[in-house]
């Protein structure tokens, strides 16, 4: 089984901008929107969620896959990862964390439940505040199949017309 596509996840705590690779999250809710991410205690990140309650999830497409995951591969405990990757860092509008201009999305969230966190990592943030970049109309994104191999988005189909049941999604 694959997760949703890898996403950087961004977070400012006591003023400092942070940013993970998150391989493991998923779609939870349509409407208010949820995502739920597992971060791990390992993470410099996790005390930062914890303490501020805000973050970005930020969506890299699959030509920045080799960046994300040697993000993935050191801790902002050592090194500004904003600096040591070239990353722009842009202010978001509702929470504190920053952007990643660079990503084809970005999506300001608030944690909205931690009652999973204790027992799987599992953190439900509500998304409120989403940005696309227009220069990128078709991004490729690409997901973790958990062992540094990943599955890169291929066409899609338009099943539209069977959603019988579910035409307000539409
Ligand atoms: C491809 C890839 C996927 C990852 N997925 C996750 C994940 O889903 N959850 C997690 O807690 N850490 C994950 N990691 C590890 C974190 O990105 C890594 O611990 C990161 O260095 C944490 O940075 P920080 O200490 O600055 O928060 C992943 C790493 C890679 C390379």
């Amino acid at each position: 089984m694959e997760p949703g596509p890898v996403i950087l996840v961004t977070t400012r705590h006591r003023g400092i901008p942070n940013v993970m690779t998150n391989g493991f999250n998923m779609m939870v809710r349509h409407a208010p929107p949820l995502i739920a991410c597992t971060i791990g205690p390992w993470d410099h990140r996790y005390r930062a969620l914890v303490e501020t309650g805000e973050c970005v999830v930020s969506v890299p497409t699959a030509d920045m896959a080799a960046t994300v995951v040697d993000i993935g591969n050191c801790s902002g405990a050592d090194v500004d990862k904003f600096e040591e990757f070239d990353l722009t860092a842009v202010p978001g509008e509702q929470v504190q964390a920053p952007l990643v201009a660079e990503c084809f999305a970005n999506i300001e969230c608030r944690v909205a439940d931690t009652s999973l966190v204790a027992p799987y990592s599992l953190f439900v943030l509500e998304p409120v505040r989403a940005w696309t970049d227009p220069s990128q109309p078709q991004p490729q994104l690409f997901h973790h199949r958990g062992d540094g191999t990943f599955t890169l988005d291929g066409p899609t189909i338009d099943l539209k017309d069977r959603m019988t049941k579910w035409q307000y999604l539409l």
